[in-house]
C-alpha cells in the first residue's frame, strides 16, 4: 500500500491511474470492521481504492470531542494492508486547509434536524472536507457507512449541488456481536460500557417489533427511560421519513420510517439508526 501525505504527490499518482476507476473511502481512522467493509466494497466495484485518514477539526463542535477522538494509526495501516487497500492518503491540516476560507452550504431541511440541530456547524465541516477530498481525488465512487445516515444524505445533496459525477454508495451498518453499531468512538468505552451499550440496539429492535402498539411519543418515552435505566443520557430519538429525514408525529405520516438516536454513554456520544417499517 502506498502512503501519500501531500496533495501534489497524490495528484501525480492519480495522473498515472486516471484511466482506471477510483474508489474513495474517507475516514477519520480508528478503523473497525465497518470501515473495512467499505474498503472491501470499493475493491469489488473499482480498480484503485484510496482510503483517507484525516481527523477533520472543523466538523467537531466540541474541543474535548476532537481532543479525545481515538488515534490508532499503526493498527489502521496494518488493517488497510490486510485488505489490500491501494493507497492511504494521510494529509495534515495545513495540506487540507491552506487558507482560512471555508465554504458555507444550504442543504435545506435534511441538515437542520437531529445531528444538524444538536451539533451546530457539524455538517458544514463535513461538507468542506468532503468537497476538498472530491476536488483532489475526483473519485468515480465514494463509500460511506449508513450509521451516519444523515451525513450520507448530506454528502449526496452536496454532490448534487456541486454537480459532481462521483457516485455515492451507502453501506450497511456493521454491528458488534451484542448489536452495538460499530463506531470509532466505541474505542473510548470501558469494556463494561461497551457491553451495556448494546441496549441501544436492543431497545430500537423492541420498538421495531412493537411500534404499532404505541404512539410515537410513547415509543420515544420508552426508549428514553430504557437509556436512563442503563445509566445513559439520551440526547434525542426521532422517527423520521427515510427520504426527507423530517421527524414524524404519527406513524401514518410516512410509509418508510427510520428511528434515529443519539445517546451519551459516560462521556462518549453514540448514534444509531434502524428501519422501523
Ligand atoms: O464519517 C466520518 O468518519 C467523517 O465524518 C468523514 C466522512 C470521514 C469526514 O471527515
Amino acid at each position: 500500500m502506498k502512503i501519500i501525505k501531500t496533495i501534489s504527490e497524490i495528484t501525480q499518482f492519480l495522473q498515472q491511474v486516471r484511466q482506471q476507476s477510483i474508489g474513495f473511502v474517507p475516514t477519520m481512522g480508528a478503523l473497525h470492521a465497518g470501515h473495512l467493509s467499505l474498503i472491501q466494497m470499493s475493491k469489488t466495484k473499482t480498480d484503485i481504492t484510496i482510503c483517507s485518514i484525516f481527523i477533520n477539526p472543523i466538523q467537531f463542535n466540541k474541543k474535548e470531542d476532537l481532543d479525545n477522538y481515538p488515534r490508532t494509526l499503526d493498527a489502521d495501516i496494518q488493517k488497510l494492508e490486510k485488505e489490500n487497500c491501494d493507497v492511504l492518503f494521510l494529509p495534515n491540516v495545513s495540506e487540507m486547509y491552506p487558507t482560512n476560507k471555508l465554504n458555507t452550504y444550504n442543504f435545506g431541511a435534511i441538515a437542520t434536524v437531529m445531528e444538524g440541530a444538536f451539533r451546530p456547524g457539524h455538517f458544514d465541516g463535513v461538507a468542506n472536507v468532503i468537497q476538498r477530498f472530491f476536488e483532489i481525488i475526483k473519485p468515480t465512487y465514494a463509500f460511506f457507512g449508513e450509521k451516519d445516515f444523515q451525513q450520507l444524505a448530506v454528502v449526496k445533496e452536496l454532490t448534487k449541488q456541486l454537480n459532481l459525477s462521483v457516485k455515492i454508495v451507502g453501506c450497511p451498518i456493521y454491528r458488534e456481536p451484542g448489536g452495538l453499531a460499530m463506531s470509532s468512538r466505541n474505542e473510548r468505552l470501558s469494556p463494561i460500557e461497551r457491553t451495556q451499550a448494546s441496549i441501544i440496539y436492543r431497545t430500537l429492535q423492541k420498538i421495531k417489533n412493537e411500534y404499532s402498539t404505541y404512539t410515537t411519543q410513547q415509543a420515544k418515552e420508552n426508549f428514553n427511560s430504557a437509556m436512563r435505566q442503563a445509566g445513559f443520557v439520551p440526547e434525542y430519538i426521532e422517527f423520521a421519513d427515510v427520504n426527507t429525514l423530517q421527524p414524524i408525529e404519527n406513524w401514518n405520516e410516512t410509509s418508510n420510517c427510520f428511528a434515529f438516536v443519539a445517546v451519551n454513554v459516560g462521556n462518549v456520544r453514540l448514534i444509531d439508526n434502524l428501519s422501523i417499517f
